[in-house]
């Protein structure tokens, strides 16, 4: 029998966890544009976060999500994520993860951030991302195909229809891939940041791919940042997992003093926008910010990669104190889909966190997203399976040719970083995401695969993927004028009950042509 095409785009868990439902009924190709290590998932640190012990329930979960979430999140996906994920959570275990216990054989559930029970399941300590990559990839890869260093330009989209993708790969050659099904799985876009815990490669492609073909886009000023990145970190992307705070440690500034006690009932643990924003005030007065792990007994033992990371930077985790500083973790938005992974565009899916189910609202709770990936990814494969597949009529496509066009001038990767960080960060204004909006509608944003000069390449593409999806992130900032969660707004500090959904709008809209601020370079 003919199998129908699966291609997924992105090789993190919410790919792997997909390609492990599908493998025995579909031919899967996974496409990815480095390697299948480089991936965010594999960084994961926290766990998975599920309510499986007996004295917990999903209706607990539920409310700490939505309480994280600041009543943003779609109430019928959370219930479908902290429902299912139980199954979910208990099936990854029955098929041999190995997640840690204790001497009797008792799963260790950990704490986090804003989870009013213990229920974070982990591996290795604090290498849980590690171990799932590494689970489902022994059971899949030989049974899959894997495009490795193939980024993916843009999807090929007819009257509302996917037919596949057109990748650019390391010599800048493109390439087409016909598919029944294209699954966008790339993740999210802290990369885009000048200070992040994503794997560099994480730089928003899914959703300027998506959006370039016509795929409904919401929510993409709810960027998250985690309170604890190494603050000297050597490469500038090193997490410093909540569930060190979930073990007792505690924020202090220079002089020792706890920086949590007044600002939030569950202080050290408070929702991550919280933390993340008295952490700022700290350091805008001229304070530094250190992690006081003092009272954590065997901190090594309990956080090996942790350990490993302040050794590499230098930083004597021994002397009870690791520096930190926040920076972007996860965004909130994407590319909207149902409970199924289904897009706008027939054929078209996402999962991961390059979807918004709506799950997570205004601000995800700690060691929702793998959990995410494993829900979705089951149910995106139902979805797929359920299809009667037959051959399918593909209209006519060409590579893109390469032709003479526009000369792009493209700035330099650390600037957008800079700015990012600068004017659509932790707090934002309409001053900075004005000209933050200006300095990058002075880019030609509005191109095609075809339009790359003779001169373009793999990289000019990279970064056009880039400013497309920092623009989306910042024209949406814009219009929220309220604040929620991990939208930050200094000159709209309180949250409006009656703010619903931000629409996003093509390129060059108008609420930027009347007032332009730029940036002083
Ligand atoms: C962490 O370990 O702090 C990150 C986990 C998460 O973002 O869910």
């Amino acid at each position: 029998m003919v199998q129908p095409k699966v291609l997924i785009i992105g090789a993190g868990l919410a790919a792997f966890a997909l390609a492990d439902r599908l493998y025995q009924q579909a031919d899967v190709t996974i496409i990815t544009k480095e390697s299948i290590h480089d991936t965010n998932s594999k960084r994961a640190q926290g766990g998975i976060a599920a309510a499986i012990s007996d004295d917990d329930d999903w209706q607990y979960h539920y409310q700490d999500t939505i309480h994280a979430g600041n009543d943003y999140n779609d109430t019928y996906m959370v219930e479908m994520l902290t429902k299912e994920g139980i199954e979910g959570v208990q099936e990854l275990l029955q098929s041999g993860f190995p997640a840690d216990r204790d001497e009797k054989g008792r799963l260790c559930l950990g704490m986090e951030g804003a989870h009013q029970n213990k229920r974070i399941i982990h591996a290795g300590g604090d290498q849980t991302g590690k171990f799932l990559m590494l689970h489902y990839q022994q059971k899949v890869l030989d049974k899959i195909n894997v495009i490795s260093h193939q980024m993916v330009v843009e999807c090929l989209v007819k009257e509302d229809t996917c037919y596949g993708v057109i990748t650019i790969d390391k010599n800048d050659q493109f390439h087409l891939h016909i598919a029944d099904k294209v699954v966008l799985a790339t993740g999210g876009c802290g990369a885009l940041y000048e200070t992040s815990s994503n794997d560099p490669t994480v730089t928003g492609d899914g959703f300027s791919i998506a959006y370039r073909a016509g795929a409904v886009i919401r929510d993409m000023e709810f960027i998250q940042f985690h309170p604890t990145m190494l603050a000297s970190s050597m490469d500038g992307n090193a997490l410093i997992s909540e569930a060190v705070r979930g073990q007792g440690a505690k924020l202090v500034n220079q002089y020792k003093r706890p920086i949590m006690e007044k600002v939030h009932p569950f202080q050290d643990l408070a929702p991550r926008d919280v933390v993340a924003r008295a952490i700022t005030n700290e350091e805008m007065n001229g304070n530094h910010v250190f992690l006081d792990i003092s009272n954590i007994t065997d901190f090594n033992k309990t956080f090996p990669s942790i350990t490993a990371i302040c050794e590499n930077s230098s930083i004597d985790w021994r002397s009870g104190y690791i520096p930190v500083t926040p920076g972007a973790h996860f965004i909130m938005g994407g590319i909207q889909t149902n409970e199924n992974g289904e897009t706008n565009i027939h054929q078209l899916f996402a999962i991961g966190e390059a979807a918004c189910t709506g799950v997570h609202g205004a601000n995800r709770l700690a060691s929702n997203s793998l959990l995410e990936g494993l829900v979705f990814a089951d149910r995106l494969a139902k979805r797929i399976l359920s299809d009667p597949h037959s051959a399918r009529h593909v209209p006519s496509v060409a590579y893109p040719k390469k032709r003479d066009s526009k000369k792009m001038y493209l700035p330099e990767k650390n600037l957008l970083k800079k700015y990012m960080k600068r004017y659509a960060g932790i707090e934002r204004n309409e001053e900075g995401l004005l000209k933050m909006c200006n300095w990058l509608e002075s880019f030609d944003l509005d191109f095609q695969a075809s339009d790359l000069s003779r001169n373009g390449s793999r990289e000019d593409m990279e970064w056009l993927h880039m400013l497309t999806t920092a623009w989306l992130i910042t024209t949406s900032a814009l219009k929220r004028t309220e604040s929620r969660g991990a939208h930050y707004r200094t000159d709209f500090p309180t949250s409006d009950t009656k703010w619903h959904r931000v629409p996003i709008e093509r390129f060059k809209t108008e609420v930027l042509s009347n007032k332009r601020l730029l940036i002083n370079h």
